[in-house]
């Protein structure tokens, strides 16, 4: 094998680049990308792309968001101004999203003016849960069983159907595990219903996991796509907790996920970050749990770990630019700082500044809410010890008080 295909392919890619790559009509550095949404993900989405050179404008409703002090600009105004975002389109060349939730009338609007990277469509799949199913199913991609729900009478039948433990979660608009009910049959469904309180909803069947895993890839403007090493994920309360890079599965599995996340990349024909959730199961087969057309929680690690991080290539792919290669630099693991490590005011970060091997990001939210991601930091290495570090490392913050 010629050294460049060793750096482009590295098993994990799906089309192996035998020359240069053109970017002809790419945004290059000097370019203005627009950023709707201004959270973590914006923030981390806006330094990698300032880092490469680009200017960066962020819109959201709140004037608040972490990414507002990382932007040139960043325009304040509802969703639903169409004054305010045909100048957010004036400012921009090119434009991405941080989380799927922005309405898909304002990415169709936005089309109309400049390139949407992911588009309205994908957009569209991904921030419904039945509409993400269905996709799946219909690429032959399997999921757990479901049920479309509209009232509570079609929940007591699917209850019944699905014949055990289950998970009823609003269709739209969910995350960080918010907008679920677990049941079990028998379960009172009027009181679920209700308490759910969305006009439409999943039922899924619970799924007895071994793991938890999840892959990002990224496709170009080309159509190369490229997966990163595949991560185990640990959740708490609905929540990601932590996540270990490379992933505790046998290699015959791990490829399987980055197989599963090209084919669903190139099948949404989606522009920028594709993340795909998976339940593992004991027999080492996979369901896809969810999607995310943006960079994701799980892979925060990729700004130690890989040659480029899950931010960076966002950006690549969204400007046009080939993707930058991702072999896995370190080994790490990354855990989640929420909020309710604030309870006694900001954490002792010399706890953990003074450890070796550990990266620090916090996210300068202003407001520490138990469930609120406020950072997470990475630790570099493998194995059981170095995991069990971590965690400790975050439970010595946890009784701290600076
Ligand atoms: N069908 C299921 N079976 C078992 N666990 C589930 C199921 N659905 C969700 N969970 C658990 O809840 C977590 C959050 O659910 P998910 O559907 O990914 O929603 P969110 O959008 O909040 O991340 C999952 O990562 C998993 O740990
Ligand atoms: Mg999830």
């Amino acid at each position: 094998m010629r050294k460049s295909e060793a750096i482009i392919d590295n098993g994990q890619g799906v089309t192996p680049k035998e020359k240069t790559p053109s970017i002809t009509g790419a945004f290059l550095p000097g370019a203005t990308l627009g950023i709707l949404g201004s959270g973590q993900l914006g923030r981390m989405s806006a330094m990698a792309a300032k880092s490469l050179g680009y200017r960066v404008v962020v819109y959201d409703e709140t004037p608040e968001g972490p990414a507002v002090s990382c932007a040139d600009l960043a325009i304040t105004a509802s969703f639903n101004d169409p004054v305010a975002l045909v100048r957010f389109a004036s400012e921009v060349d090119v434009v991405t999203v941080e989380f799927e939730n922005i309405p898909v009338s304002v990415l169709e609007f936005l089309e109309k003016r400049k390139p949407v990277r992911p588009s309205s469509r994908v957009v569209l799949i991904c921030q419904d849960r039945i509409r993400e199913k269905e996709f799946l199913l219909s690429v032959g991609i399997a999921v757990a069983p479901f049920r479309a729900i509209t009232s509570a009478l079609q929940l007591k039948k699917a209850l019944a159907a699905l014949g055990g433990d289950s998970i009823l979660k609003t269709a739209a608009l969910g995350y960080d595990g918010k907008g679920q009910i677990s049941l079990k049959p028998g379960n009172d469904v009027t009181a679920a219903w209700e308490q759910l309180s969305a006009p439409l909803a999943v039922l899924e069947q619970k799924i007895a996991f071994q793991s938890e895993a999840s892959v990002i890839c990224a496709r170009s403007v080309s159509g190369e796509s490229l997966c990163f090493p595949v991560q185990t994920n640990v959740h708490r309360d609905g929540i990601l907790d932590v996540t270990t890079v490379p992933a505790n599965l046998p290699e015959s599995v791990a490829s399987k996920a980055r197989a599963i996340a090209s084919d669903i990349a190139e099948k949404l024909g989606v522009i920028g970050l594709i993340t795909v959730e998976f339940f593992v199961l004991a027999d080492g087969s996979l369901l896809v749990n969810e999607l995310a057309p943006r960079p994701h929680n799980s892979g925060h690690h990729t700004l130690e770990t890989t040659m480029t991080s899950q931010f960076a290539q966002h950006i690549r792919a969204v400007c046009g630019l080939p993707l930058g290669p991702v072999m896995l630099r370190s080994p790490g693991v990354m855990i989640n700082l929420l909020g309710d490590l604030w309870k006694a005011g900001q954490p002792d970060w010399k706890l953990l500044l003074r450890e070796s091997g550990i990266f620090l990001h916090l996210y300068g939210k202003k407001g520490a809410k138990p469930g609120r991601k406020m950072g997470h930091f990475t630790l570099l290495g493998e194995g059981a010890t170095v995991r069990d570090r971590a965690i400790g490392l975050r439970t010595l913050l946890s009784h701290s008080e600076s």
